[in-house]
């Protein structure tokens, strides 16, 4: 059957009057099957002889929602959040003025201020973990410096676990922090096995539990790292076991020469349990912290103690530039396990704890455990971990693409609820796209960003925030000093 054709309207945006009037009686014509259709008339359709496939349109009419009727639509109102989805930036509504003094939010054009606690309890985020990520040189460290620096101001701590180029030693110096300096030729010596605060929360029980446990990972990573990822045999880990507690029961708190006496000097009971040289191969891996190039950093009693009423602690490890990989993991793992001891403290207050050059102990076994550790309890202990490191690619570097040990570090990244990214190379994009969850418009963001200026993903929320930074705190936070002419 054939049916009556309709078409659908071109209308030049410059129709003069007269040849409205002539397409509109062409119109009227074609409707009412008087005339061949009007677009034929027109030209409209040149080489198409059919016209176009009209079956089953309906015929010309206000409800019809088609045909010469000019479309005006009503003007829209939604609110930001749905907008955000179309025009993310420029939509943002902005997260409040609580919390630390960033900079700018540069399509926000307001200020961009930021605080893990408010956030958490605000529910914007979910945890208070921040990781910063760039390629060199854009910022990262200045972002951190200045946001941990005025966090301080406003009551809360920080503890720089791992400060290998010594850069968060002048921060530490202006905020009234102390600094602990281990390395070759420095007089601190920070003993790994001490005990630290007691949470009050703990009964006498349960805290040496606590310790106890604490100690003897230690130990075990210790002789770990020395062998290179072989594992310790059963016989090893009971001699290891029995030489820390015989060092316990002798000296409330032990050093670790105290420890490597009893494996080399069994105990009588303990040569029953494991033989005369079931410790001796243990003692000797154990040997190199004590001696050789980490001698006199971890092998006394402390002469340092940390300040849990200082704002800011700094660990600072530059002396050890230059040293081997395995001293460098070595003395990572003893001066975290320190602090940690410190600083997992639930009665500690809100503290801020900084990982600079993070990658490097993401890429140790026993780094990464303590890393992990501390990200999942950071609500209890009240702690807000801020990792940097350059680029997500470093991450290829350990085990893998399935280990297990790859896979955990993604998953510190991925599990920060901050993400803030620094401008990457392009080469780089797609993997921090994967791992940190960006949009294409945010990687196109991330390639272009200017020193100073990053993107800040917030739970589900992103802003370009240019950090800005007074001349007082860019003297103190600069790290272009040898830069310079
Ligand atoms: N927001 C800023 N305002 C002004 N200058 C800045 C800003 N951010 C960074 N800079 C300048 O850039 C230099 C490098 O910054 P920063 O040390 O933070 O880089 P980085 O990303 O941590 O580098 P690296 O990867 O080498 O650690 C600083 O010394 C400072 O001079
Ligand atoms: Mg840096």
């Amino acid at each position: 059957m054939k049916t009556t054709q309709q078409a659908v309207t071109f209308i030049p945006s410059n129709e003069s009057r007269s040849a409205k009037r002539e397409r509109r009686a062409l119109q009227g014509q074609a409707v009412a099957g008087q005339q061949e259709p009007f677009w034929k008339k027109l030209g409209l359709l040149a080489g198409d002889e059919e016209g176009p496939d009209t079956t089953n349109r309906q015929p010309f009419g206000p409800h019809s929602l088609k045909g010469p009727h000019r479309l005006h639509p009503a003007p829209h109102r939604a609110s930001t959040m749905t907008f955000a989805a179309a025009y993310p930036f420029i939509t943002e509504s902005g997260l409040g003025h609580e919390g630390t003094y960033i900079g700018s939010d540069v399509f926000g054009s307001g200020a961009f201020s930021y605080d893990p606690w408010v956030l958490y309890d605000k529910g914007v985020i979910s945890g208070p973990s921040i990781v910063i990520i760039g390629t060199v040189g854009t910022g990262k460290s200045m972002c951190a410096k200045s946001f941990v620096a005025r966090s301080i101001t406003l009551g809360r701590k920080a503890a720089v676990a791992s400060d290998p180029k010594g850069e968060w030693v002048p921060v530490a110096n202006a905020v009234g922090g102390k600094v602990i300096s281990v390395g070759p030729g420095r007089s601190t010596r920070v003993n790994p096995l001490d005990a630290g605060p007691r949470s009050r929360d703990l009964s006498n029980a349960q805290w040496q539990a606590v310790v106890r446990q604490r100690r003897r990972q230690l130990l075990v990573a210790l002789v770990s790292l020395m062998r290179q990822g072989v594992p310790m045999h059963p016989v090893e880990h009971t001699a290891l076991d029995m030489a820390l507690t015989e060092a316990v029961a002798a000296n409330e708190t032990p050093t670790l020469p105290m420890v490597l006496g009893y494996l080399l000097n069994p105990s009588k009971e303990t040569r029953e349990l494991v033989g005369p040289d079931g410790g001796r191969a243990v003692a000797h891996s154990l040997r190199r912290t004590v001696s050789g190039d980490l001698e006199g950093m971890f092998d006394a009693p402390s002469t340092v103690s940390f300040d849990a009423d200082a704002p800011m602690m700094v660990m600072d490890t530059s002396a050890l530039i230059g040293a081997s990989e395995q001293a460098l993991s070595l003395a990572a793992a003893c001066g975290a396990t320190w602090l940690e001891a410190a600083i997992t403290n639930p009665d500690g207050g809100k503290r801020i704890v900084v990982y600079d050059e993070g990658w490097r102990m993401l890429a140790d076994p026993y780094m990464l455990v303590k890393m992990s550790e501390q990200w999942r309890l950071a609500r209890t202990y009240g702690i807000a971990n801020l990792l940097i490191m350059h680029k997500v690619a470093d991450l290829n570097e350990i085990g893998d693409s399935t280990s297990g040990h790859r896979q955990k570090a993604l998953g510190l990244l991925t599990e920060a609820d901050t993400r803030i990214i620094y401008r990457q190379k392009h080469d780089s994009m797609r993997l921090t796209k994967d791992a940190l969850g960006l949009t294409e418009a945010e990687c196109g963001q991330v390639e272009e960003l200017p020193k100073g200026v990053g993107l800040w993903k917030v739970g589900n929320r992103s802003f370009i925030v240019a950090n800005q930074v007074t001349s007082d705190e860019l003297s103190v936070f600069s790290t272009d000093h040898r830069m310079m002419p």
